[in-house]
């Protein structure tokens, strides 16, 4: 089966960018991404893309309006379609069984059911966005009990890897292409249909084919493998502040030997974004439900030491501020979950900040890619009033106003603009002492200390 026409039903950081990759790889293929979110969809076609990536304006703009289109029209993007990702969110559920812990799978199965009622003739569906093992289970049952007009489908799982950020990279020279299908005939022709549009730019020999659980699975474990290492050296860190070693060495340390390995093993004030914590949860639930106690219990300990690092962070810095922030103005350098990007879900930030405001601290907020809007939103759905914010949150412009008239400055995204900020004009216009709090280990530490600033470094220490 030769793939001449593909949907994308979810046009989000991963829809929009994964399939803006595609289109631009292979220009005889028609792409269209469809979500039901008019303002998103109405922004992939402007100047202005809804997500921020490093080199996404370029790969958009090479194919858009030639193979590939963005639109609200769904149904007739399933129906045109050969082969059909599906790309729309799964949430950690917030209510009823499995409340927190569980992925919500609403959006999957209600896609799951338009497509059965649309489409005619042979498709193929396949799970992009993170889910459960056994998914693919609910999908087919799902399509094969709704489709009035005879349709077949072919279910495979191909996971998403790509990091924020650094998403036009890894789609572009992914490690792997993960790939699963049934082991039967039609399973194994629909797995290489997929593998043939992919094979487009990526050799052979990263495309990794397997039966559709390991392939469901091994996208929740590589989360899971990533967020622990990241939590791993968190608890170290705190064990360098209490002993005076420096985190950065003991990692560089360890990670020049090739069986830990470099990558993943930065300090810092919590991982964030909208997937590590959501899919080990996931991990936590599939481990419970399976009757598994003590392989729940492991993994849900990555997620409480990440909560103990946000949380040890805010009390260092009110136990530094002589034990309150009432009334203090601290300047916030970085609202992002990590640098180049806009995405804020999950973010350290936001805990940081909701703790703070519940401390009574005046905050001064500046992030280089986040909107006012998105910062608003993201407090008020942390649980911070409307009130409290109009008092005592204001937004900066860049990072010296931030600094002004501040009694303090907490580092939360590692943004490379704040490696060259000037340093002794931060200082000139801060309280003194001018208290720093590097939840990044982004600024250079020596030279803060040599300009007068009294500086916590995560993971240094005194
Ligand atoms: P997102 O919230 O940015 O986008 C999801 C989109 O799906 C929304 O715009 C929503 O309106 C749309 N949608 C919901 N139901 C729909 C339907 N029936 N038809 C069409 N559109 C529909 O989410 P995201 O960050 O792109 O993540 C999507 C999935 O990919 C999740 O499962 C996530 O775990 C996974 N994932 C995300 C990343 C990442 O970096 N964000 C990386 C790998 C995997
Ligand atoms: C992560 C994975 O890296 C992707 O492979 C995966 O596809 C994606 O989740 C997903 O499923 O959504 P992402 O969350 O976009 O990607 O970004 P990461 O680079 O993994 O960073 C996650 C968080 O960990 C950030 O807050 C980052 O600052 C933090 N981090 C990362 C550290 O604190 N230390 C590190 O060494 C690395």
């Amino acid at each position: 089966m030769t793939i001449k026409s593909i949907c994308c039903l979810g046009a989000g950081y991963v829809g929009g960018p994964t399939m803006a990759m595609i289109a631009a790889k292979c220009p005889d293929i028609q792409v269209t991404v469809a979500d039901m979110n008019e303002k998103r969809i109405a922004a992939w076609n402007s100047d202005t893309l809804p997500v921020y990536e490093p080199g996404l304006d370029a790969v958009v703009a090479s194919a858009l309006g030639r193979n590939l289109h963005f639109t609200t029209d769904i149904r007739s993007a399933i129906a045109a379609a050969d082969l059909i990702f599906v790309s729309v969110g799964t949430p950690t559920k917030s209510y009823g069984i499995g409340a927190g812990r569980a992925a919500d799978l609403r959006y999957i199965e209600s896609a799951a059911r338009l497509i059965a009622e649309v489409s005619e003739g042979h498709k193929i569906i396949v799970e992009k966005s993170t889910i459960p093992v056994k998914t693919a289970t609910a999908i087919k049952a799902i399509l094969a009990a709704n489709s009035p007009n005879g349709a077949t489908f072919q279910v495979l799982s191909n996971p998403e890897f790509l990091a924020e950020g650094t998403a036009v990279e890894d789609l572009e020279f992914p490690d792997r292409i993960l790939i699963g299908g049934e082991v039967t005939l039609e399973g194994t022709a629909a797995v290489e249909a997929l593998a043939s549009v992919y094979a487009r730019w990526i050799p052979r020999e990263r495309i990794l084919t397997t039966n559709l659980w390991s392939s469901e699975l091994s996208k929740l474990v590589a989360n899971a493998f990533l967020a622990q290492r990241i939590s791993s050296i968190n608890s170290i860190s705190a064990l360098c502040e209490a002993t005076g070693a420096d985190v950065d060495e003991v990692s560089r340390a360890i990670g020049m030997d090739s069986r830990i390995g470099p990558k993943f093993l930065k300090a810092s004030v919590g991982f964030g974004g909208s997937c590590f914590q959501k899919d080990i949860l996931n991990l936590v639930y599939l481990c419970d439900s399976f009757n598994l106690p003590k392989v729940a219990k492991y993994w849900a300990q990555v997620v409480q030491l990440n909560d103990w690092q946000k949380s040890r962070f805010v009390e260092k810095i009110v136990r530094t501020l002589y034990n309150t922030v009432n009334g203090k103005r601290i300047g916030i350098l970085g609202f992002a979950f990590k640098k180049d990007t806009n995405d804020t879900r999950e973010s350290p930030a936001i805990h940081v900040c909701r703790d703070l405001l519940n401390e009574r601290a005046h905050l001064a907020i500046y992030d280089p890619r986040v909107s006012k809007e998105t910062i608003h939103e993201d407090l008020i759905y942390a649980g911070v009033s409307p009130e409290l914010i109009a008092s005592n949150v204001e937004f900066c412009a860049d990072p010296y106003a931030a600094a002004n008239g501040a009694h303090a400055l907490a580092t939360l995204t590692e943004w490379d603009e704040f490696r060259t900020l000037d340093l002794p004009r931060l200082y000139e216009l801060m309280f003194k002492p001018a208290f720093i709090f590097d939840g990044r280990a982004v600024l250079p530490s020596a030279a803060l200390k040599a300009h007068g600033f009294d500086a916590f470094v995560i993971g240094k220490g005194a």
